[in-house]
């Protein structure tokens, strides 16, 4: 490998992707366009600056220190979009609350956080996302999952799971307590970090009742697949707690209709996790594939954001894949990655006289939708076969003088070692047959 001297060399955290890297992102990538198609969504753009204002507002303390900000030319504090709920709450009030609803946004962007680089955990990153804006009914909480679901059984996930909580649960009971939404937000931080401890400690500083530490001990050990047991005793625990109760009636209805799609086993239920961004209000969630340990994808409902930025009070639930994150995950599980087989064609002319129509015969094959890429190196004979199968090519176009005198090419068959003299008409025939 050549040096590059440091002073010129990659960020801290930032990444190269060579081809193979792009071509494994891409292939996710279409995957979530697939999805887009299937579910409706239709995808957006937005910038990759915002203010900084905007974007800090509600994304929680962890990732508001995380920004990349600076000061633009014009005098405003701005930075690079860590995550893209916010910037969309933005785009929606901009451009389309006039729009039937409900709308159906999706998304593949990069997103930038200053976080420490190790595992699974870059400063550049992708993310897909699916926004589903203006229903406040279970319904489009479940179509979120469903898709969070979907797009890992569709790469060919079979062992993942849903990590689910309701925040409105939770954020109500604290209210009950008369704990403060920014208090409320630091214990979110705490069991964000599993530090469920800090947690309650933090709870009985803030003055809560012993009788209320006692509900919350409970409720937070409460967790499991087998949910249906859970939620008979989170509704035992939440009996003197009205609105937490309403809450409590949501999260039900929303795991009772999981059942219709798919999600059946797939639904992790923990009353103790929460999600570091703030403007979560329902159901929150996380998609994991052991034994892979970071989540590959989260969101949740978030039903007072558009307000806080000057739209009218619209309910709205969202999910982000980390699309590198399913990428190391695809690796690391060995989940093929499935591309698609095409005709690539290498050309070689044999010689100096041959080569304008090598380049004629390169330019027919594209017309004809055939991937055609032309010996440029002079190479002999040999050596550009030689190049061709390494590169994995599936056929070579050898351009001859004596076979051009007749009107023909060879057309060889790298992947079988076999070769043809045939007409360029022909040879176009039989690489299309296979389009
Ligand atoms: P998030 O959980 O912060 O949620 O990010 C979603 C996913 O992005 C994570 O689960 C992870 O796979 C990936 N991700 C996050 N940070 C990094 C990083 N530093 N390196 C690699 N991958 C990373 C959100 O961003 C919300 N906007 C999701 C949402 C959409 N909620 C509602 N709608």
């Amino acid at each position: 490998m050549i040096q590059v001297s440091k002073k010129y060399g990659k960020l801290r955290g930032m990444r190269d992707l060579l081809p193979e890297d792009v071509a494994k992102l891409n292939y996710v990538k279409s995957m979530v366009r697939k999805l887009f198609q299937l579910y409706g969504y239709k995808e957006i753009l937005t910038p990759t600056l915002e203010l900084f204002s905007l974007l800090a507002a509600k994304s929680g303390k962890d990732i508001r220190q995380r920004m990349y900000v600076f000061t633009d030319l014009g005098g405003r504090r701005v930075a690079l979009r860590p995550e893209m709920t916010a910037p969309v709450a933005r785009f929606y009030i901009n451009n389309m609350t006039s729009y039937p609803k409900p709308l159906r946004l999706g998304y593949i962007v990069n997103c930038f956080r200053y976080d420490e680089p190790q595992y699974g955990r870059y400063r550049e990153f992708w993310q897909g996302g699916f926004e589903l804006i203006g229903s406040k009914e279970p319904e489009s909480d479940v179509e979120i999952l469903e898709i969070a679901d979907s797009l890992l059984k569709r790469l060919g996930f079979s062992n993942h799971y849903i990590k689910i909580n309701h925040i409105g649960v939770i954020r109500e009971l604290l209210e009950y307590e008369g704990i403060s939404e920014d208090d409320q937000n630091r214990i979110f931080t705490l069991l964000d970090k599993g530090k469920l401890m800090d947690a309650l400690n933090l709870l009985k500083e803030l003055g809560a009742s012993s009788r209320f530490m006692e509900t919350a001990k409970s409720l937070f050990s409460l967790k499991g697949f087998n949910y249906n047991e859970i939620l008979i005793e989170v509704e035992k625990l939440l009996i003197d707690y009205e609105d937490a109760l309403t809450a409590f009636e949501n999260f039900k209805q929303i795991l009772d209709l999981s059942e219709k799609c798919g999600l059946t086993g797939r639904l992790f239920v923990d009353f103790s996790f929460a999600r570091g961004l703030e403007y979560y209000t329902g159901m929150i969630f996380e998609a994991y594939a052991p034994p892979v340990r970071v989540a590959l994808g989260g969101g949740g409902r978030y039903d007072k954001l558009i307000e806080l930025f000057g739209g009218e009070p619209t309910p709205a639930v969202g999910y982000s894949p980390g699309l590198d994150r399913i990428v190391l995950a695809m690796d690391e599980l060995k989940i093929p990655f499935k591309q698609e087989w095409y005709a690539r064609v290498f050309v070689i002319p044999v010689n100096e006289k041959v080569k304008s129509e090598a380049v004629e015969i390169a330019y027919k094959l594209r017309s004809f939708d055939i991937s055609a890429e032309l010996e440029v190196m002079n190479r002999s004979l040999k050596r550009a076969l030689s190049y061709a199968s390494n590169m994995k090519f599936t056929h070579a176009i050898i351009v001859g003088e004596k076979e051009l005198l007749k009107g023909e090419i060879v057309l060889r068959n790298l992947e079988r070692n076999v070769q043809y003299v045939v007409t360029l008409e022909e040879a176009i025939r039989l690489l299309r047959e296979k389009l």
